[in-house]
């Protein structure tokens, strides 16, 4: 495992660290670990090293086995550091029945990734995951915070050009729906009417 030698939440993430603590109540606090780690990951440039498992088990007076469990539960967690851009390729059925090994293909040639695999310039890492929960507008990648969906090889090649470029392209559907209304036009309660 990668790592570094020591963390400490920043002074303004040691105030977001209390404020959330605080929501819970007293002798519960452990219920706070998952969105510490997601805290300190982000402090940390999207990875959890173990000096950040260490010092959220601190802050919660957590067994320091019992946050690595959690960490390496959920796959919002990384255990090792992960590109600039971290593409989340959802490959469960409904995104693989509409196209996700496209996708995924096209992710290799302009990312240079493999699944599980960062680029050597640190700007890309890709994996694949179970349903992100937007199986209506399959197929979709998370990348970093946000959903890209309705991807077709054409449309996701623009999006990862684009990040490519040091831009951050438009997230939501790449079909040009809203949310996941039909792509044609609505088919019900199309008037204010009672017809
Ligand atoms: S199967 Fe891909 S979002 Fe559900």
């Amino acid at each position: 495992m990668s790592d570094i030698d020591s963390f400490k939440f920043s002074d303004a993430g040691r105030t977001r660290c209390d404020e959330i603590i605080a929501r819970y109540p007293d002798g519960r606090q452990q219920s706070a670990v998952i969105p510490l780690l997601d805290l300190a990951q982000r402090e940390c440039g999207g990875w959890l090293p173990t000096a950040a498992l260490e010092h959220v088990a601190e802050c919660l007076g957590m067994a320091k086995i019992r946050v690595l469990e959690v960490a390496s539960f959920y796959s919002m967690f990384n255990l090792e550091p992960v590109g600039k851009n971290f593409i989340q390729l959802c490959r469960t059925t409904p995104c693989w029945l509409r196209g996700s090994d496209d996708l995924r293909d096209v992710a290799k040639e302009v990312t240079g990734c493999a699944l599980g695999q960062t680029s050597d310039d640190g700007v890309f890492t890709v994996v694949e995951v179970e349903c992100l929960g937007a199986c209506c507008n399959a197929p979709m990648v998370q990348i970093n915070d946000e959903y890209y969906e309705d991807l077709t090889a054409e449309n996701f090649r623009k999006v990862l050009e684009a990040f490519k470029r040091g831009e951050t392209p438009e997230s939501g559907s790449q079909a040009g729906r809203s949310g996941s209304a039909p792509t044609d036009g609505l088919t019900s309660l199309t008037g204010m009417g009672a017809d």
